[in-house]
């Protein structure tokens, strides 16, 4: 395994493995590794010649008093979860290099697409964050160049917003989306998780109990969703500290509501104690309509 830091050298490396026909499949991370990352990392591996994972805590895609100074940084043991997983590259470049002319984000997130991609659901809590996401992963993938990018459902509003922007820009890079990794108990794997007391991570098992059971009942009923997801609402609010959205949405579109006839995503964002913890799972079309 390679650990590299500059990103032209990174760039040059990738161009001389394509051109000697490698396929690169590449993981774009912030670090904290877990099970979750590591499933995209082996996803990779079984699909690509190389795998390249890069390693870059974002400043502009956290708002000012978001956790951006204290999100973990355990760069050891994430060197050595990589190396067992076989990752061929680290990319690991300094918040200079990445952006060398101050924290811009040139992409402004326009169009007619965007508005219901990125300012619902996360992107009304988290103004800037989805410009910032499109603006560091445009850059991350200018510099890896055409590749199969591996992304996690967990993030499932990230990516529908990543995969608008490369169809936007015209990038030669498919995407693909692995399913989210939970502990056994449910809840989703997150770097965030660390952040949780005991008593805080006992809690947040309300998120996917929740989550689970909106999922079996929409698909049950023929009834209309908002009072699923009203009930659902009330007994996430009961677990957790704050709610700050539960919808369930169009999977292509993330229109709130949805038809039981399309694929839909049942999503939330609530904290428990001080952290914000999200997730979602994903409705199967039912064929009766
Ligand atoms: P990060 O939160 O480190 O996540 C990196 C990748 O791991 C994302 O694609 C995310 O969806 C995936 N992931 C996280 N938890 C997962 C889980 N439990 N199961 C499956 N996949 C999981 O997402 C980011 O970083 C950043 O926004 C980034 C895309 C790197 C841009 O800075």
């Amino acid at each position: 395994m390679k650990l590299i830091r500059d990103p032209e050298k990174f760039k040059r490396i990738l161009e001389t493995l394509r051109k000697r026909g490698k396929s690169i499949g590449f993981v774009p991370t912030m670090g904290a590794l877990h099970e979750g990352h590591l499933s995209l990392v082996r996803a990779s591996n079984r699909a690509n010649d190389i795998t390249a994972v890069s390693i870059f805590v974002n400043p502009t895609q956290f708002a000012p008093k978001e956790d951006l100074s204290k999100y973990p940084r355990p760069i050891k043991s994430d060197l050595q979860l990589l190396r067992a997983a076989k990752t061929d590259f680290v990319f690991m470049p300094s918040v200079r290099a990445m952006y060398p002319a101050g924290l811009n984000r040139p992409l402004k997130i326009p169009g007619a697409k965007w508005p219901r991609l990125a300012r619902g659901l996360c992107g009304k809590f988290r103004p800037g964050h989805f410009q910032g996401v499109v603006t560091v992963v445009a850059k991350l993938l200018h510099i890896t160049g055409a590749c199969r990018l591996y992304l996690g459902a967990k993030d499932y509003q990230q990516t529908a917003v990543i995969g608008q922007m490369i169809r936007d820009l015209d990038l030669d890079v498919r995407v693909l989306v692995q399913p989210t990794v939970r502990e056994k108990d449910g809840l989703a794997l997150s770097s965030r998780n660390r952040y949780l007391s005991p008593d805080d991570r006992r809690r947040a098992l309300a998120i996917s109990r929740v989550l689970f059971r909106l999922r079996r009942d929409l698909r049950k009923t023929r009834g209309t969703a908002a009072s699923l997801r009203g009930r659902a609402l009330r007994e996430l609010k009961k677990g957790v500290d704050r709610v700050q959205y539960l919808e369930v949405v169009d999977a292509a579109t993330l229109v709130p509501g949805g038809q039981r006839t399309k694929k839909r995503v049942a999503l939330t964002a609530c904290f428990v104690g001080k952290t914000r913890l999200i997730d979602n799972v994903i409705i199967p079309p039912s064929r009766i309509p």
